[in-house]
Order: structure tokens, then C-alpha cells, then sequence
């Protein structure tokens, strides 16, 4: 059966092919999108997904948001927490300005999106919330304080809610993607994705966003209704946390 779903940062990189995803497995889809129009204009025609333009670290920005998105296909069913972003230094270089900056739009946008949603997912006994955390919210990385600590709650804020979803029929997982080959990755220096990343990742490569997205259609499925609270992890073998 088709259901409502939400992809924050779902007009590129891993939320697009979790749109795609998605859409192919029967969902009706809104894809939203931070600011990049021409990214946005080109998925929507490639894919004839609705896209939505928003800041997930906003919270009235997310509540307008989905009240739009809803009344052009309903109540939403289904939400993956994917939007992120990276603003990395060493520690000791740490800006307020970057901590807050990654810390609203990777974990703050989880409140902000899952409150507005919440109660019409407790009354219709149905939901599904995926959020993407990362392989670095597990284990740590140098460089990434901020990010480590927003990804490393998103996994804290997953196991909670699935506690208090679970009578209702929601169900909340986090999946922890380890490398994979997005703008977000690919945008570092190849000497270092040579050197330092690749010999790293037991499968010898970067992963594919539609690896990820193919997690998501498993844990949003109707089926998947005893899965909760997990964090998958999608690494290439490189770590086992
Ligand atoms: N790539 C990796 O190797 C990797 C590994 C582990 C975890 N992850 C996580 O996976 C998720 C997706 O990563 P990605 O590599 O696909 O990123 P990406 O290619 O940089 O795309 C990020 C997406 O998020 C959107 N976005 C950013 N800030 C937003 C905001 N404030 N409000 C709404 N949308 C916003 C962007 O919108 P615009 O297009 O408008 O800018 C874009 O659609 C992130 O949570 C990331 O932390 C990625």
C-alpha cells in the first residue's frame, strides 16, 4: 500500500535516491530541499517528485512546512530524517557559530520534524520514522566534534521515541552510513579519499547512495513492524560498533 512520505534533504545526494526509492516502492513522496533550486528544479523533473523548500533547523519553518506538504498529499506516514550538514575543524578552531550551525540542522531538525507529526501517527496507530546518523556518530572522528555529537544524539533521540512509539504502531531506526559518494564526500581532497578514507573501508570503496535508500524501503515497509530502535549500519565493514 502507497503512504505519505517526508525525505528532508531529499532533492540530492542520499535523500534523492531515498526519494527515488520510495517513490518506486509505491509511496507518494514530498522531497524537501534547503536551498539549491537548480538541484531541486532538475530532481522534480527527472523524477516527478514534489519538492518543498524549507530549514529543517527552523521549527516553525518545519511546522508550515508540512502542514503544505500534507494538504497536497496527506498526512504524512512515513519520515526519513536525512538532511545534513558538515562544518568541520579541529577542536581548538571549533566556532560557536559551527557547533550550533551542525548541531540545529542535524539533531534539532529531529525534534522539529518529528513533533508536528507525531500526534496524527499516534491517532492513526501508523508510523515510520527513519533518521540518518552516520558512522561517525559512532565511533567519533578527528575534525568532527560537532558532527559526531549531533549524529551520536540522533541515535539516543531514535531509541527513546521508538520506546514511546512502540504501543502506537510507529516505529523509529537510525541508519549509520559509513562512506559513501555524495557531494558531502566526494567534495574532499582525492589525496585524501586515497590515503586516508579508501584503506579504511574493508570493501575497498565508496558506498552508493541507493545502498542506503534500499535500507530505508526495508524499515518504513508495513512489514517492518517489529524492527525498532535499531541502528543499522552501512559501512563497508568499516566499523562494527
Ligand atoms: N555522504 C556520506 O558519506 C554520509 C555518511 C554518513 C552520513 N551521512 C548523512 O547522510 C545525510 C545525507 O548526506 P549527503 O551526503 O547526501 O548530503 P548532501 O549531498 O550534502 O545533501 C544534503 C541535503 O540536505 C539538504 N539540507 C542541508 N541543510 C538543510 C536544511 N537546513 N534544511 C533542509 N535541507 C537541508 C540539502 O539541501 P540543498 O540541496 O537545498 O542544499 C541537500 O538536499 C546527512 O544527514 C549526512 O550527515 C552522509
Amino acid at each position: 500500500m502507497g503512504r505519505t512520505a517526508i525525505v528532508t534533504g531529499g532533492t540530492r545526494g542520499i535523500g534523492a535516491a531515498i526519494s527515488k526509492a520510495l517513490k518506486e516502492a509505491g509511496h507518494q513522496v514530498a522531497a524537501n530541499y534547503a536551498g539549491n533550486e537548480e538541484k531541486a528544479n532538475a530532481f522534480r523533473e527527472e523524477t516527478g517528485i514534489s519538492v518543498f523548500k524549507w530549514d529543517v533547523s527552523e521549527e516553525a519553518a518545519c511546522r508550515e512546512g508540512i502542514a503544505a506538504v500534507e494538504e497536497e498529499l496527506g498526512p504524512v506516514e512515513i519520515l526519513v530524517n536525512n538532511a545534513g550538514i558538515t562544518r568541520d575543524a579541529m577542536f581548538h578552531k571549533l566556532s560557536g557559530e559551527a557547533w550550533r550551525a551542525v548541531i540545529d540542522t542535524n539533531l534539532g531538525s529531529l525534534f522539529n520534524m518529528c513533533r508536528p507529526v507525531w500526534d496524527g501517527m499516534r491517532e492513526r496507530g501508523f508510523g515510520r520514522i527513519v533518521n540518518i546518523s552516520s558512522i561517525n556518530g559512532q565511533k567519533g572522528q578527528m575534525g568532527q566534534v560537532n558532527y559526531s555529537a549531533a549524529k551520536a544524539g540522533e541515535i539516543g533521540f531514535t531509541r527513546a521515541l521508538a520506546l514511546e512509539g512502540a504501543r502506537k504502531g510507529i516505529t523509529v531506526n537510525a541508519i549509520c552510513p559509513g562512506y559513501i559518494a555524495t557531494e558531502m564526500v566526494t567534495a574532499m581532497p582525492q589525496e585524501v579519499l586515497d590515503k586516508h578514507i579508501l584503506p579504511q573501508i574493508p570493501v575497498g570503496r565508496l558506498g552508493e547512495p541507493e545502498e542506503i535508500a534500499r535500507a530505508v524501503v526495508f524499515l518504513v515497509a508495513d512489514e517492518a513492524g517489529f524492527v525498532t530502535g535499531s541502528t543499522l549500519s552501512a559501512n563497508g565493514g568499516q566499523y562494527m560498533g
